[in-house]
């Protein structure tokens, strides 16, 4: 079987940062999970399709052609990377990836990219739903304050305009709609290791990381 890394936790948590080093250190492939969920309400916007519009945006998922490469997304051949990471396209994300349909229809998609000599994938279902057979599962988190300060940094490094109290606001109420929806919520499995990295660098989380997994190894 392919080995699969899955890290599960709310934005801004780290999550993607850890999950990449990750995956360079082991060599191995990288699933931005989230990426995707921000390329539906992108490409729903694009084509007019509302976010609450179930049917329509399930139909619309199946036939995009999504790609990764070089840490860059695309969307039917263009580089979306950029528009997808908006604040608008986290909102619409968080919206779009409530509805069942659009989580099945990214389903095998996901599954795609487990691919030799291995898989580090990051989400919120990654470890419950898309890979549940994954040796080695983290849930990897902080306080809403430490993680809306470090989303606060972010946004004013890239010279974006930005209130720390309305970024706090905007990732609580995401994460209420992350767990409280009825498919897939953003939740701990019972066979996670929790890795909370309020007081914790990326590098000591990276190793951590690493160390779960050569842990897993010997059992
Ligand atoms: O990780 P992110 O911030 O890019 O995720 C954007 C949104 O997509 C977030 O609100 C939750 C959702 N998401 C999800 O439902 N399932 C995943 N596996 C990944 C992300």
């Amino acid at each position: 079987m392919i080995p699969v890394i899955a890290i599960d936790g709310p934005s801004a948590s780290g999550k993607g940062t850890v999950a990449q080093r990750v995956a360079e250190k082991l060599g191995w492939h990288y699933l931005d999970s989230g990426a995707l969920y921000r390329v539906v309400a992108l490409a729903g916007k694009k084509r007019g399709i509302a976010w609450n519009d179930e049917s329509a945006l399930a139909t619309m998922t199946g036939g995009l052609e999504i790609r990764f490469e070089n840490g860059e997304i695309f969307l039917d051949g263009e580089n979306v990377s950029a528009a997808a990471r908006t604040e608008e396209m986290s909102r619409g994300a968080s919206e779009v990836s409530a509805h069942p349909a659009v989580r099945r229809a990214l389903t095998d998609l996901q599954r795609g990219f487990r691919k030799p000599p291995g898989l580090v994938a990051d989400g919120r279902d990654m470890g419950s739903v898309i890979f549940p057979d994954a040796r080695t599962k983290i849930f990897l988190t902080a306080s809403a304050e430490v993680r809306a300060e470090r989303r606060y940094k972010q946004l004013m490094e890239k010279g974006n305009h930005a209130n720390l109290a309305a970024v706090l606001a905007d990732l609580q109420m995401r994460d209420a709609r992350d767990q409280a929806r009825k498919v897939a919520p953003l939740k701990q499995c019972e066979d996670a290791e929790l890795l909370a990295t309020d007081h914790v660098t990326i590098a000591q989380a990276v190793q951590a990381v690493l160390d779960f997994y050569a842990a897993r190894q010997q059992i």
